[in-house]
């Protein structure tokens, strides 16, 4: 069977019966998840379980034991190069770079020379809190706005899926909302996916179609919530009785003992 003609029934990306293992050690078990366009998904469960993993395999950079990967029904992977902006846990900004060049590789990647893209990315600058550190290396700046940086860099690649490893994690928690909720108004309407890694549940909640909760050893899908709140979503909702019995189901999955 030629599993490079798209199968239009499956979301943009979908991963059914995934296997992974590292060194014999079983990370992920029968992982299923679809998602599709201008949806918001995310992922949650305890340091450890394979939320990272996941991403990984999604982007390429890792391979399945078993199972299918596609993206647009696809599951040829030198489609996703052009598909996928990934946001790793680590920052990996380049030290040699200045903040400003570390912000325009995706542009530059993509043949928009180098003075256009530096205009490009400094129009955002002041939004993620990085005016005037355009020209510092990334040893001078702190956690978050390394990540911030990171976080800019992702988004201006413009790809039509992000993969986001828990981007604000390194943020106080005022900047962390800021960023949540202009997060939420430039997904608004646009033709996006993304799949994104939190230890928030709150924050899953706020942004989220729907969360997959994650348990370890091997990691596995345990529950998968659907969030039926109406967007644009303003933070007001977080104290609606809805919220709360959301985040009950939430936490109760969380701290379910392992069997
Ligand atoms: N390079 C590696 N070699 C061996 N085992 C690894 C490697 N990378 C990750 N693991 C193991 O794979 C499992 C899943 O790791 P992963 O990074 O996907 O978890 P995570 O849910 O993202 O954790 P965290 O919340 O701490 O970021 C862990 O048990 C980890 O020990
Ligand atoms: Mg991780």
């Amino acid at each position: 069977m030629n599993t490079n003609i798209p199968d239009n029934s499956l979301g943009r990306v979908s991963l059914k019966g995934v296997n992974y293992s590292l060194d014999s050690l079983e990370i992920l078990r029968n992982i299923d998840l679809s998602v599709n366009s201008r949806e918001i998904v995310s992922i949650i469960g305890p340091s450890g379980c394979g939320k990272s993993s996941v991403l990984n395999l999604i982007s390429g950079l890792q391979s399945p034991d078993s199972g299918q990967i596609k993206i647009e029904g696809k599951s040829d992977q030198s489609d996703r190069l052009n598909m996928i902006s990934y946001m790793q846990q680590k920052d990996l900004l380049l030290p040699w770079r200045t903040v400003l060049d570390n912000v325009i590789l995706g542009l530059e990647i993509q043949g928009i020379p180098k003075k256009e893209s530096r205009k490009i990315a400094m129009a955002q600058m002041e939004k993620f809190g990085l005016l005037g550190f355009e020209n510092k290396y990334p040893f001078t700046l702190s956690g978050g706005m390394k990540q911030r940086a990171a976080f800019l860099r992702t988004i201006l690649m413009n790809r039509p899926i992000l993969l986001l490893d828990e981007p604000f994690s390194a943020l106080d928690a005022l900047n962390r909302m800021q960023m949540q909720e202009w997060v939420i108004k430039l997904f608004d309407g646009l033709d996006k996916t993304v799949i994104f890694v939190t230890h928030d549940i709150d924050e899953a909640i706020f942004l989220s179609d729907r969360i997959y909760v994650m348990s370890s050893s091997p990691g596995e899908f345990i529950a998968i919530e659907n969030i039926k709140l109406t967007r644009p979503r303003s933070r007001e909702i977080m104290f609606s009785s809805d919220v709360l019995s959301i985040k009950n189901r939430l936490l109760n999955q969380l701290l379910k003992p392992a069997l």
